[in-house]
């Protein structure tokens, strides 16, 4: 879709745009990617400074929610032992399924799970909490991308444990809303697709 013209005509405005291509260009190269070199590990720091670059996301009430924990060595296998705990408890008896998720962290040298505080006072400051816990996740991403990591946002079984929260150092009422791998990239991934968004624009 051409981008609409009503407000883009001053020169001023238009001077902006070679920084949106730049951004543009990081924000489509940001891909979901389990193509990680699980041999490679991710500087501490490096890790903590995209912790800190999520903390930049928009926040009401500047609660700040957001919780990481950076899980790296055999604490992954201790979060594959309680996911398939967790599997369990929910019933699930296959023993294929419960073997990959006990081996599944170990793909990524590193995992950073995110978690959200809740809000006790006010139920849409609570909603808030998750949305800007999401916010700082994306913002997570796009700074692996721009220092050339690869990172997949997965969720499922971990996010519904209890035990995972402990293993972070959590709180029971928390809320997760991320599991990230994290590493270098040891191949590329074909973009998916973006269908084009439906825009109104209501002006009078
Ligand atoms: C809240 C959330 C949860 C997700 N959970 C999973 C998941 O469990 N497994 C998975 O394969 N991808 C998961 N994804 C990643 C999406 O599959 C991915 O973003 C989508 O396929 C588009 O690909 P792209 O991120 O490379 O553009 C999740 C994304 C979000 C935002």
């Amino acid at each position: 879709m051409e981008p609409s013209t009503p407000h883009a005509g001053a020169p001023n405005e238009l001077a902006g745009l070679s920084e949106l291509a730049t951004f543009t260009d990081l924000a489509t190269r940001r891909r979901t990617s389990l193509l990680i070199d699980r041999n490679r590990s991710v500087p501490d720091e490096l890790v903590t400074r995209l912790c800190r670059l999520a903390t930049w996301a928009p926040n009401h009430k500047r609660t700040w929610p957001w919780r990481f924990a950076v899980l790296t060595g055999d604490s992954r296998i201790r979060l594959g032992e309680l996911v398939a705990q967790q599997l369990v408890d929910e019933g699930v008896t296959d023993q294929a399924k419960l073997d990959k998720a006990r081996g599944k962290y170990l793909r990524a040298p590193t995992i950073v799970i995110v978690g959200a505080r809740p809000h006790h006072d006010d139920p849409e400051l609570d909603v808030e909490n998750l949305h800007a816990t999401a916010a700082g996740v994306q913002n997570f991403l796009l700074g692996a991308t721009a220092a050339g990591l690869a990172s997949f946002w997965g969720s499922g079984a971990p996010l519904r444990a209890d035990s995972v929260k402990e293993l972070c150092g959590f709180d029971t009422e928390d809320r997760l809303v991320a599991l990230i791998y994290l590493g270098w990239p040891s191949g590329a991934v074909e973009p998916p697709q973006r269908p084009d968004p439906d825009v109104v624009f209501v002006d009078s």
